[in-house]
């Protein structure tokens, strides 16, 4: 009862995304219900067909035939409609849940993202929540449809003889312990393989996305094994789940054979004390007999429930679980660009030292500031404060005098302007991908790729800019893909800008025609650029040097570089290129 009562709550947590389908629910019940009473009436006709059909002329010859063809019509249109509406009922489910989800994505808080890889999402929201629903409904159909056939035929065999039914009854208990034990273990073993595949699934992700890096460095074996490994405990449980599930049929098969024996010979006894006609004799045992297959299917349709409430339960804990981004009232069509860091701290695990520690830093509108320091300094976690990828733990950060918590997210994204060193592009035309989320005027994006310094090579192109980049865009050169990026910022034109590093990955010659873009971009904003050679760093008005989390020196490069600090150091470590050196140590 109290699984009963479990499983009904658990039910009733996916009435949202089902409900809209509840017009159709009711017609695949209503038609479902119509077929299974219409069960019991197949012995009802043979009783009659034996007891007078064979004494000529008791009733006409037709009726028997006729009922049985008006019959199997009823019931083959009843299976018809339900069949219908049930999968219509199943795919406004599956719609509604999965817009819920891919909406969770694009809403979630950012730390979804570093908790779940992209397998486990692209495998919940894609895959799960179709075979979980698929298998739910179908399986809760089944159970509407066995338990009224169970009812309508007891009900009968009850009308023909209720001594004989009791014998029946008294098997339900069993049946039904069976059940609850094997169902409550094949659950759990769901549960486990689901987790088992997640993690085979990454592993092959991964090894798909370091496929180079595997080769390189020899690890197939390693590799390999930790596959074989992962593959073995899914075979395991896989084969556990089928025990458990294989065990089911035989065992309640067993409990009914033995109905069926005591009933026959029981009725056997019986007919010989009184006067049961032969008709309704074999109307009993052919309802009985009817009885095994609703019993079957109820006996094993609690395993495809389970699993297909395991699967879908996964994709709502996705929707209900995860938070999503908070955000504060204040908007503004265009920000000044003038930036405060106060006091901000960000602490990823409690254990590690802050990756930005108490850190005080303005920014004025317009200005350009250079962040530099080694590699974990935390600046790349300073920049992803201001569109709030990351979130302080501790003080905050003021976009135009007012805490971006308080401000729209919307509003406060449409500020800034990224472009960083890993380039991500969207699978569409290179328009789509400059205009990315907003309109696209072509005359804009020619301009922004002429800037970008991408004019010639879209020139080059077959389609221009309606060429499809493919699969974030591997064929382009890393450069290319770079400047593609940089007419993405100039594209949105915001106020604010973050270049994180946008060359590093760059040869030189590339770099220069990136360069060129990126002082384009950099012109009349404010901007924040993070860069590890002095080339870029040159331009900036000031220069901040982080270590650990915190600032160390400000001041320009003459001052910095006499102070002999920090700076002088990194840029004696191989800061700056070597032809650019000339230039700075003349400048
Ligand atoms: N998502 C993250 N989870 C945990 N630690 C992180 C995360 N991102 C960065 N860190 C840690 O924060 C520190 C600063 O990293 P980062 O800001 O990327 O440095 P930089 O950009 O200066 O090289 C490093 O010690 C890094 O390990
Ligand atoms: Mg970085």
């Amino acid at each position: 009862m109290k699984t009963l009562l479990e499983f009904t709550k658990r039910l009733s947590r996916l009435w949202p995304y089902f409900h809209s389908g509840k017009g159709a629910m009711s017609l695949a019940l209503l038609a479902t219900v119509t077929a299974s009473l219409t069960e019991p009436l197949v012995p009802a006709l043979l009783k009659p067909l034996l007891d007078q059909g064979f004494n000529r002329g008791s009733f006409s010859i037709w009726v028997v035939p006729a009922s049985l063809l008006l019959l199997f019509g009823v019931r083959g249109l009843a299976g018809f409609t339900a069949q219908y509406a049930l999968a219509s009922f199943t795919n406004s489910g599956l719609l509604n849940l999965r817009q819920a989800m891919f909406q969770k994505v694009l809403s979630a808080k950012l730390n979804l993202f570093a908790q779940q890889s992209s397998s486990t999402l692209t495998n919940t929201l894609v895959y799960e929540i179709f075979n979980g629903t698929a298998i739910l409904t179908h399986a809760m159909m089944s159970l509407v449809r066995d338990s009224f056939t169970l009812i309508a035929l007891v009900g009968y065999l009850c009308f023909l003889n209720w001594k004989l039914t009791l014998i029946v009854a008294c098997l339900f208990p069993a049946v039904a312990f069976v059940m609850h034990i094997l169902s409550t273990r094949l659950y759990r073993l769901t549960k486990a393989s689901q987790a088992a595949t997640d993690k085979l699934a990454y592993v092959v992700e991964e090894n798909v996305l370091a496929h180079r890096d595997v080769r390189l460095h020899s690890a197939q074996v390693e590799q390999l094994k930790r596959f074989r490994g992962l593959s073995e405990a899914l075979r395991s449980l896989s084969i556990k789940s089928s025990v458990a599930s294989a065990a089911m049929t035989p065992m309640t098969q067993m409990l009914a054979a033995l109905a069926l024996s005591a009933v026959i010979s029981m009725a056997l006894i019986q007919s010989e004390s009184n006067n049961n006609s032969v008709g309704s004799f074999v109307a009993f045992v052919t309802a009985m007999l009817m009885l095994v297959g609703p019993i079957k299917h109820l006996s094993e349709v609690a395993s495809p429930i389970t699993r297909g409430l395991a699967a879908i339960e996964r994709g709502m804990e996705l929707i209900e679980l995860t938070e999503n981004e908070t955000q504060g009232e204040f908007s503004k069509i265009r920000a000044t660009g003038h930036i405060r860091f106060i006091n901000a701290t960000v602490n990823f695990g409690s254990e590690a030292p802050p990756a930005v520690n108490k850190l005080n830093l303005e920014i004025s509108p317009g200005e350009t500031v250079a962040l530099v320091g080694a590699s974990g300094a935390g600046k790349t976690t300073l920049v992803n404060l201001l569109p709030r990828f990351i979130d302080t733990t501790s003080g905050s950060v003021e976009l135009d005098g007012c805490d971006i918590q308080n401000w729209k997210l919307d509003s406060l994204r449409k500020q800034i302007a990224i472009v960083s060193q890993h380039v991500v592009m969207l699978n569409g035309s290179i328009a789509l991908n400059v205009s990315l989320g907003q309109t696209v005027n072509r005359q804009k994006v020619m301009e922004c790729l002429q800037s970008a310094n991408l004019d010639q090579f879209i020139a080059s192109l077959p389609n221009g800019i309606d060429t499809e980049v493919g699969h974030n865009a591997m064929q382009l050169s890393g450069g290319q893909r770079q400047r593609l990026a940089i007419a993405r910022a100039l594209y949105k034109d915001a106020p604010i800008l973050i270049l994180d590093e946008a060359t590093s990955a760059l040869d030189t010659e590339s770099e220069r025609a990136v360069q060129v873009a990126l002082e384009r971009l950099m012109k009349d904003r404010t901007t924040l650029v993070i860069a590890h050679r002095l080339s870029t760093v040159h331009h900036a008005s000031r220069i901040v040097v982080m270590d650990g989390g915190r600032i160390v020196e400000v001041g320009s490069h003459a001052e910095l570089f006499d102070k002999g600090g920090h700076y002088a150091r990194l840029y004696k470590l191989g800061l700056h290129e070597p032809d650019t050196t000339a230039a700075i140590n003349h400048p």
